[in-house]
């Protein structure tokens, strides 16, 4: 692996813990302005100092984001499909040119196996990897699932494994029962998306269970930019990753960074 990919993963995965807290903010690509996505720069501006990579899109980036801000970037480079059509029809949108000219570490595409597009987005896959090869950029998988899917081990195991096979760097999936088998399965590390809002104890549950079963830490958006603490979220997740914290643990800490936020009574 050359220096360039090595140094652009490090940026992504923290070499001190072998993991990353990735903030995924590319929601409105297909999805329009997502709730807490409104005015996507003020929901990432205080969480970003506890990210260690943001998610999103050329357009966002562009037109949201501080170019002095020192956070890696990972580029979703997939796209051309709104929630109101079929998902799977993805096509790269953004050129490799133009993502190393806003300075990414890394690139994201999603991969839909399992639909009547399959071959296309695995193909698409293969073509970014090709290309991303060749400047030292390393290619995150997203392994998306539709409405159809079965969120289980066999079928997660599968997209991610195919991903992997194909070159992918890093593949984004969801947790799911016998996740160790997904991870097993796997030769490069794989990070977790939170999926839809539940209640934080949840999703501090959700990340203590992947980052125990061997997860490299998380893609996470809406259970972070969705709560109501946002802030207190991503802290509380940044303890798992990085620090092993249990999530009994997290959630007390979650609780203490709220009530401390709280204006005292008069
Ligand atoms: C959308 C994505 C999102 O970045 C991903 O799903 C992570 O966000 P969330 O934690 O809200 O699921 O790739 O396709």
């Amino acid at each position: 692996m050359d220096w360039g990919m090595k140094n652009r993963l490090s940026k992504i995965i923290r070499p001190e813990t072998g993991r990353t807290v990735m903030l995924a903010v590319d929601h409105g690509y297909f999805l329009g302005p997502t709730t807490g996505l409104e005015e996507p720069g003020k929901t990432v501006a205080p969480l970003l100092q506890y990210a260690d990579t943001l998610m999103l899109t050329r357009g966002v980036l562009r037109a949201c984001i501080d170019p002095s801000v020192n956070v890696p970037i990972v580029l979703r480079v997939s796209g051309g499909t709104s929630i109101l059509g079929n998902l799977a029809d993805e096509g790269t949108t953004v050129s490799m040119r133009d993502a190393l000219r806003m300075n990414v570490s890394g690139v994201a595409l999603s991969i839909f196996v399992g639909s009547d597009l399959e071959r296309k987005t695995l193909l698409a896959l293969a073509d970014l990897i090709n290309e991303a090869q060749e400047y030292g950029v390393p290619v995150l998988a997203v392994t998306a699932v539709g409405k159809d899917m079965v969120r289980d081990a066999r079928y997660l195991g599968l997209a991610c494994r195919i991903a992997a096979e194909l070159g992918a760097h890093i593949v984004k999936t969801y947790y799911c029962d016998d996740f160790e088998k997904v991870i097993k399965n796997c030769p490069v590390p794989i990070v977790i998306a939170g999926g839809k809002k539940i209640p934080e104890r949840e999703a501090l549950e959700l990340s203590y269970n992947a980052i125990k079963r061997g997860a490299s830490g998380v893609d996470m958006g809406r259970n972070i930019f969705q709560s109501d603490h946002p802030v207190a979220m991503i802290r509380s997740v940044r303890e798992i990753v990085h620090n092993n914290m249990t999530a009994d643990k997290a959630w007390d800490f979650f609780n203490m960074i709220v009530n401390e936020k709280k204006p005292a009574m008069a």
